[in-house]
């Protein structure tokens, strides 16, 4: 079932991934990223891309969000916003949407950036038949 949340909580919900944004670690790629998830808690957790000298461990602001929200106990995600101080809209890559699915297979996912443009689909529209826990009952 594909997630629904309220407008001013969608709001919140951007606003919060482009603060997230400011405190980006992006000094090889100069691609500052922001996520905020909504849990199923109600909670909002942010996060921001995390790059390291040895490039292969830079972690996606998504990642950063979805694994904070886990380690403080949350187990269900409704909503993701990105934000990426860019004209077009960021869509999570990959590997994000393969993390995102473990917790939210059929959450909301809203891309914002500097400009009105924006993408607002599902994780399930994203990553479509996906692998995941039931694989592996
Ligand atoms: N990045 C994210 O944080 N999220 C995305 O959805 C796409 C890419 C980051 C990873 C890396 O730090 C930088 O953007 C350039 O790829």
């Amino acid at each position: 079932m594909t997630q629904k949340i309220s407008a001013p909580l969608c709001r919140r919900l951007e606003k919060a991934a482009r603060a997230a944004a400011k405190k980006s670690y992006s000094p090889y790629s100069k691609f500052p990223v922001g996520a905020a998830i909504l849990c199923g808690s109600g909670k909002i957790y942010t996060g921001c891309n995390v790059e390291n000298a040895s490039y292969g461990l830079c972690n996606c602001a998504e990642r950063t969000a979805i694994f904070t929200a886990a380690a403080a106990g949350e187990r269900t995600i409704k909503a993701v916003a990105v934000y990426t101080p860019t004209a077009a809209p960021t869509s999570p890559c990959g590997a994000c949407r393969q993390v995102i699915n473990e917790f939210g297979p059929t959450a909301l996912v809203i891309s914002v950036c500097d400009s009105a443009a924006r993408i607002e689909t599902t994780l399930d529209q994203l990553l479509p038949h996906a692998f995941g826990p039931a694989n592996l009952t």
